[in-house]
């Protein structure tokens, strides 16, 4: 008999947005075809990779604190006679590539959001060099979508990136620094990566990307598209059920994109549409190209497209220069528009961003204070809208099981998420459900007793 051989195995722990858990199953896919499987937890892997954020400072730290108990792990299986990769990859390695040599020397490998499709060249010099530190942060020439394997679904939702980068410069915001200036994926790639989706088992794509509505991928003619015509074609796929885009910037809603929200019913009624300040003043300083007045036209439109849409934002509250009276404005905007979900954060000082240098820095403390105070407000709108939700029946695309057996989790077409007692079976499918009770953070339901139907 042959002797067996062990397979390797990887773990990745991913930090921050939406593009970093697609990037995390792109590199997964990487793993894959080099004959790697996954391993339940840190301490079963031979190659452990941190997909990292750099967003906030808090973000940031999480990496390097997080660093260190994978190198105990990785003490703890040298002394079983095992060998342990440490990799680290995303927006910390493209902004701080010379701390992660100081601070965590024992990484063998880093690699920056726009590189990890080199994975395969990578893990054979760190196995090569054993001992050095392989770090690759250049901004390639080529883009890492021309060389990843195929992407396949991991359940009936999935993100599928269509840009990637930046072209906003938003004052506070690395994002332009780490992930690089804007560049869209062509329209035939991100479709083919779509029907590849939908054949192995999504029935929801979210379009991701850090500004999606500046979409403006070439066709197979060389012409360049825009967002609207790329939801449009997604549309017409069979067997895709749900549509989603995020994140989008104001000042890029065009009536073209704004009217696929009236004639294209796959397109679900919840938008992402960040707003960070309610002042103008603020709102110029940060670098916005829209002022709150363009901000709530853009929603009055959006509403009569369709009168059924909800709103979500996100906040960034203590940036240089907010005075009480700029914060009041934030509330307000709040007030008007109603969200029914939100994000919302203390302004963290990033350096190299404009921002991080401006005067009238606002104390930690009043920062706290004015985020407390919004996100009570922003949680009465979301729990308002929660409730009124009790007793309706929703369509619910179940995600994943719930901590107690026999309970799946799924979301609304407002991506609330439902608990609900129910058969295994249905996970990954879109089934009608009772709302029954609700929270603020969520809804509880179950199987509607007229006509129940999966899908
Ligand atoms: N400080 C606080 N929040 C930030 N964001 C981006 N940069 C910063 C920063 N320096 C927030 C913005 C953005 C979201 C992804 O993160 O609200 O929309
Ligand atoms: Fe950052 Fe602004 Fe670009 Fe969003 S739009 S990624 S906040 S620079």
């Amino acid at each position: 008999m042959d002797k067996q051989v062990d397979t390797k195995k990887y773990y990745i722990k991913t930090f921050g947005c939406q593009m970093n858990v697609y990037d995390s199953n792109r590199i997964a896919n990487i793993l894959n075809t080099l004959g790697y499987e996954e391993a339940p937890t840190p301490k079963a892997a031979d190659l452990i990779i941190f997909n990292t954020c750099h967003i906030r400072e808090k973000a940031a730290e999480k990496v390097f604190s997080d660093l260190g108990r994978i190198y105990l792990i990785k003490q703890e299986r040298a002394l079983e006679g095992k060998d342990t990769i440490i990799g680290v990859a995303g927006c910390v390695v493209q902004a701080e590539d010379e701390q992660i040599a100081k601070r965590a020397p024992f990484v063998d490998f880093a690699t920056g959001p726009l590189t990890y499709h080199r994975l395969p060249e990578i893990l054979a010099k760190v196995y090569r060099k054993r001992g050095q530190s392989i770090i690759d942060t250049e901004f390639p020439a080529e883009s890492k979508f021309d060389f990843l394997p195929e992407n396949k679904s991991t359940g009936g939702c999935s993100f599928l990136a269509i840009q990637e980068g930046c072209n906003n410069f938003c004052t506070y915001c690395v994002v332009p620094y780490t992930r690089g200036i804007e560049t869209s994926r062509p329209v035939e790639q991100v479709l083919n990566e779509a029907k590849r989706l939908v054949s192995t088992g999504s029935v929801e794509i979210n379009l991701l990307g850090q500004n999606v509505n500046s979409y403006h991928g070439e066709d197979a003619s060389g012409k360049e598209r825009n967002l609207a015509y790329l939801l449009r074609k997604l549309a017409e796929l069979d067997g895709l059920k749900r549509i989603r885009y995020t994140t989008s910037y104001p000042a890029d809603m065009t009536d073209d994109l704004i009217a696929c929200h009236h004639n294209l019913d796959k397109l679900m009624p919840y938008l992402h549409l960040p707003v960070q300040s309610g002042s103008d003043k603020i709102l110029k300083a940060m670098n916005r190209r829209h002022t709150r007045d363009d901000y709530l036209r853009v929603i009055e439109k959006l509403y009569l497209a369709n009168p059924n849409l909800r709103m979500s934002s996100d906040f960034i509250v203590g940036f240089p220069g907010e005075t009480d009276e700029d914060f009041k404005q934030t509330l307000d905007i709040v007030n008007q528009v109603k969200y029914i979900q939100a994000f919302s954060f203390k302004y963290s000082k990033r350096a190299g961003t404009p921002a991080a240098i401006m005067p009238n820095q606002v104390e930690e403390k009043v920062k706290k204070e004015r985020l407390d105070i919004l996100q009570d407000l922003l949680f009465s709108y979301q729990e308002k809208f929660n409730l009124s939700s009790v007793g309706k029946t929703m369509p619910v695309l179940f995600e994943h099981k719930g901590r107690h057996s026999g309970q799946l989790i799924g979301r609304t077409p407002y991506m609330q998420n439902v608990h609900v007692e129910i058969a295994k079976e249905f996970l990954n499918k879109i089934v009608d459900i009772k709302i029954t009770s609700a929270t603020v953070n969520s809804l509880t339901g179950e199987l509607a007793e007229t006509n129940p139907k999966a899908s």
